[in-house]
């Protein structure tokens, strides 16, 4: 089995590399060779199999015509700008969320090698007003640049799979935390921010209401949820094209309720709250929680909960250690 992975060099990217380089094996074959792609080019990821890893542009057609012709058997497309960048750059959000990916659908079609490709969509495919909890067959009305981008991709790769070019399935991740390393421009940051910088010895600021709810994933089930995806049956991802991923619902409050349980109370006073009204704004259209029923159905993993979260970030992050 041949693996191609678009964004190898992100935070989900590299650890996605990882894990199945650490595995052999993906949706129970062996793994034959892995191409690992970034604008950048990637860290190489030690495995039993052989791994190239190469810098490439996305926005550039003709690379992407020559990445289809590796003929991959399972491409994992990560590559994009996040949230906050895709509103202050309108046009380079278009260019790297949307329209790469209809090149990349071209050059896959082109190359006839019809792949299994796991879109990594966001929950910023639904707009407001959202129910409380929201079902899987609810309206997209995206409220910002990249929930447009992100919600057309969904139809590509639901249509390009239709004409059966790729067996394409679309996942809206959770927010993922706890998100390692430094604040990135989402808007969501702050979600892993107040977890990671306590835990890491620095102040971190609350900027929204702690009665906020949110719907989050850890990065280990984001990454386990992309494997899953990947070794499903025709017959199951034809039945779900664009499915959101199972998270659970948590408010501000409980996260620091669950860090202060782990991590005692010196560390989780390192939280202050520090409103501001930009990010409110924001995520005042966030959905609270999900149905995620076809995931459910079809097997996805989901977190054990705040405090399971906080353990395995701790484990895996800070090799078991917190800053005192
Ligand atoms: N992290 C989250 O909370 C979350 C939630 C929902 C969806 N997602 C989606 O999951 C995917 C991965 O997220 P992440 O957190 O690892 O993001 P990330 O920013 O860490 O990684 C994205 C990667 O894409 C690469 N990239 C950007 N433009 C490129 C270009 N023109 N050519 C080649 N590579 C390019 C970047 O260099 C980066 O390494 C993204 O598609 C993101 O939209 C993430």
């Amino acid at each position: 089995m041949r693996i191609m992975i678009l964004g190898a060099a992100g935070m989900i990217g590299r650890k996605l590399a990882l894990r199945i380089a650490e595995a052999g094996t993906l949706a129970g074959k062996p793994v034959g060779a892995m191409l690992l792609v970034d604008r950048i080019t990637p860290q190489p990821v030690p495995a039993p199999f052989s791994v190239e890893t190469k810098a490439a542009d996305i926005t550039d057609p003709g690379a992407l015509v020559a990445l289809a012709g590796w003929r991959p058997d399972v491409v994992f497309h990560l590559a994009a700008i996040v949230s906050g960048e895709a509103e202050a750059d309108f046009e380079r959000g278009y260019a790297v969320n949307l329209d790469a990916t209809r090149h990349l659908l071209d050059a896959l079609k082109g190359a006839d090698c019809r792949p299994r490709l796991v879109f990594t969509s966001s929950l910023a495919v639904y707009g407001v007003p959202l129910p409380d909890v929201v079902p899987d067959d609810f309206n997209l009305t995206p409220r910002s640049s990249y929930g447009a981008q992100k919600a057309i991709g969904e139809l590509l790769v639901a249509d390009y799979s239709r004409k059966g070019y790729v067996d394409g399935i679309s996942l809206r991740l959770p927010t993922i935390v706890v998100r390692p390393g430094a604040p990135n421009r989402a808007a969501s940051s702050f979600l892993s921010g107040i977890i990671r910088e306590p835990l890491n010895g620095i102040a971190a600021a609350v900027p929204v209401k702690r009665s906020m709810r949110t719907w989050i994933a850890s990065p280990s089930i984001a990454i386990e949820s992309l494997v899953h995806a990947a070794g499903l049956t025709a017959e199951q991802a034809a039945s779900a094209r664009a499915l959101t991923g199972r998270g659970i619902s948590v408010t501000v409050e409980e996260m620091i309720d669950a860090l202060r349980a782990v991590a005692g109370p010196t560390i989780a006073a390192r939280i202050h709250d520090e409103p501001d009204p930009a990010i409110e704004r924001i995520v005042a259209s966030w959905p609270q929680a999900f149905a995620a029923d076809a995931a459910t159905r079809l097997g996805f993993p989901v977190d054990g909960g705040m405090k399971a979260i906080i353990e395995a970030y701790i484990a895996e992050e800070l090799g078991g250690t917190i800053a005192a």
